[in-house]
């Protein structure tokens, strides 16, 4: 894994000249899907689409990592994956296991901090025990942070978060409890990393599938056609390219509306604005 990113042709070199690395998101998370009709469409069986989506998973660390983007989230396996048959789990299972002795002395070596999300404790034993070094080896690496979703789902991880809570409650006594946001936010698995500002999803389809629920509340949503094992590099690029033309506007006026209010003088005046600014009862959704 090199430090610096050296387009591989023109398109590459084209584009990554487009973006602003002052406006990247901070924190990406990606939805990897479309393994299975890769490998269809090639007349292949499943388990080849999940090798060659191991390897772009690969490919968007290394490019995340040299873009200097801070937290990367991959969603690997769901709560919902263990329907699938027996043999695609355990080969799964054995995927992971395979990356992760093969990759996490380079990711360590590029100072990556290895983090994992999820029910850990619902996975096979050596699974666990492979994440928990992982995680253990590369506890200080400062850093792009890999976030790993395994085993995870988002309901489940605000029902964990509530419980947690409630454990806190029971076990201080605290009649007067009271939560906001924040405290939501500091007792779920993700505590401590920021939101997500960019979701891209792959092959196509318009949905969350329960993968973090109440981080993505102010995400963009990025959704490509393109099958996982084909989203490449200059894929990232296009993705990139376009989150940087969204205005975020997290409820409020965008700043060309904005602009032309002030334009037509009807701007509110300073005694207006902090009359109208933060309280909760008048904030609308995004
Ligand atoms: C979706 O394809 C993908 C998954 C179930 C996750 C598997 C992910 C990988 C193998 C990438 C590995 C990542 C790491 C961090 C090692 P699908 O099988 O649902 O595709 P389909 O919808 O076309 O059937």
């Amino acid at each position: 894994m090199s430090d610096l990113l050296k387009p591989a042709n023109r398109a590459e070199a084209t584009l990554l000249g487009e973006l602003d690395p002052a406006r990247f998101p901070k924190h990406i998370a990606m939805i990897m899907d479309g393994n299975g009709r890769w490998a269809e469409r090639r007349h292949l069986p499943r388990v080849a689409g999940h090798r060659a989506g191991v390897k772009a998973a690969r490919e968007m660390i290394r490019t995340c990592a040299q873009l200097k983007i801070s937290c990367l989230t991959l969603y690997a396996f769901s709560l919902e994956n263990w329907r699938r048959p027996e043999a695609e789990v355990d080969f799964l299972m054995r995927l992971l296991r395979e990356y992760l002795k093969r990759e996490m002395p380079s990711i360590h070596r590029n100072n990556i901090r290895f983090i994992v999300i999820g029910r850990m404790n619902q996975l096979p034993e050596a699974v666990r025990r492979d994440l928990e070094d992982s995680m253990r080896l590369t506890a200080r690496n400062t850093g792009m942070k890999l976030v790993v979703a395994l085993n995870y789902g988002g309901r489940a991880e605000l029902a964990d978060a509530f419980n947690s809570l409630l454990d806190h409650v029971r076990a201080n006594g605290l009649s007067a409890f009271h939560a906001d946001e924040q405290t939501i936010s500091d007792h779920l698995y993700t505590a401590g990393l920021p939101d997500p500002d960019l979701l891209i999803r792959t092959s196509g389809e318009m949905r969350v599938s329960n993968f973090l629920l109440w981080q993505i509340a102010y995400a963009e949503i990025y959704v490509t056609e393109t099958l996982w094992p084909d989203f490449s590099r200059i894929r990232l690029f296009e993705a990139l390219a376009d989150f940087q033309t969204r205005e975020r506007r997290y409820g409020g006026l965008g700043r060309n509306v904005a602009a032309r209010d002030r334009a037509v003088g009807d701007a509110p005046s300073e005694a207006e604005r902090s009359d109208r600014s933060p309280h909760p009862a008048r904030m609308g959704r995004g």
